[in-house]
């Protein structure tokens, strides 16, 4: 069997792709998702991805080693199961099954950003270090590792769910998991477009006020033209993502942290500001110590890191 196929399932996007033993990615398909769609029409949608670049590429079930999932969680990735997901409708659903059976190829699932980990440590920003960790900052915040050169679940298959730290305690700002003043809840993409929304519904002062779906992209631009609720919000959230980083650094000394997600596509801003917050919270020896990187598969992290993990399970097994 000479192929594997990855499946990064987003918060607003599904992106599959099928890959040589080598990672080089043969065909790959986008399609749309979201929270108010209902289980069986994401997996339906899913499904619909995975024909999809069968057919594409002519390539036959049989050739293919094994199917890859990336998924946000929490998730069992042992038994196949999404426990719950503030950015997607499944609660404790097995979504290994179904898939398996339809296509009759080996299914794993793991957390999305434990398998861009994978991905940034194989075939990205990781390779030939031992001990990475890996941070997503878009729709949620993620994260996960490679520990001495495996990948780390930890007990329950959820170590590193770093989105949903409190860094805030007295914080007002919610998280869709339902607490306050989590990294989530402050610093994700999700989190900066709402600061934006409420200082325009609040009647502040801002070049944003025109804009209908404010992204943090937007936010960004505005920064770029001195625009101080940009600049605030901004501010703000790379501070905590800071804390963040810090606090990461000081749990698993990694050698590299490669940052990823739909905001870290803000650059060099980005990093300096995490950077400068990061050393204010942690012995700055430590931090000089790290890399931060951004990551190198780009918008590919999520699934060339479900590919990565197709390769290794199955090889493993
Ligand atoms: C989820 C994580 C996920 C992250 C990025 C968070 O809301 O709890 O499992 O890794 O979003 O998608
Ligand atoms: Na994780």
């Amino acid at each position: 069997k000479k192929y594997v196929i990855g499946v990064d399932l987003g918060g607003t996007k599904i992106t599959t792709a099928i890959s040589s033993l080598t990672g080089d990615i043969i065909e790959k398909t986008t399609l749309a998702t979201g929270s108010s769609l209902g289980e069986e029409v994401v997996l339906g949608r899913l499904m619909d991805s995975i024909s999809m670049v069968l057919e594409a590429s002519q390539i036959k079930e049989e050739e293919v080693r094994a199917i890859g999932i990336g998924s946000p969680g929490p998730l069992d990735s042992k038994r196949g199961v999404i426990i719950t997901t503030p950015n997607l409708p499944f609660k404790n659903f097995d979504i290994v099954t179904p898939i398996k059976n339809r296509f009759g190829i080996p299914v794993y699932l793991d957390n999305d950003a434990n398998v861009a980990a994978l991905g940034e440590y194989t075939f990205g920003a990781g390779k030939g270090a031992q001990n990475i960790v890996y941070m997503t900052v878009s729709t949620g915040v993620g994260g996960g590792a490679v520990l001495n050169g495996r990948p780390y679940r930890g007990n329950t298959s959820n170590a590193l769910e770093i989105g949903h730290m409190t860094i805030e305690p007295s914080s007002k700002h919610r998280c869709n998991c339902g607490n306050y003043g989590d990294v989530e809840a402050l610093s994700s993409g999700t989190a900066i477009a709402k600061r934006a929304r409420e200082a325009v519904e609040a009647g502040i002062e801002t070049s944003l006020s025109g804009i209908e779906n404010i992204t943090s992209y937007e936010v960004y631009q505005a920064y770029l033209e001195g625009d101080k609720v940009a600049m605030e919000i901004l501010d703000t959230a790379f501070d905590y993502l800071g804390i963040a980083v810090a606090n990461l650094i000081l749990a698993f000394d990694p050698e590299i942290i490669v940052i990823g997600g739909g905001v870290s596509k803000i650059g060099k801003l980005f990093f300096d500001k995490i950077k400068e917050s990061a050393s204010k919270r942690c012995f700055s020896f430590m931090v000089e110590a790290t890399r931060i990187l951004p990551s190198e598969l780009g918008q590919d992290t999520g699934v060339v890191g479900a590919i990565a993990l197709g390769l290794i399970e199955s090889e493993e097994k």
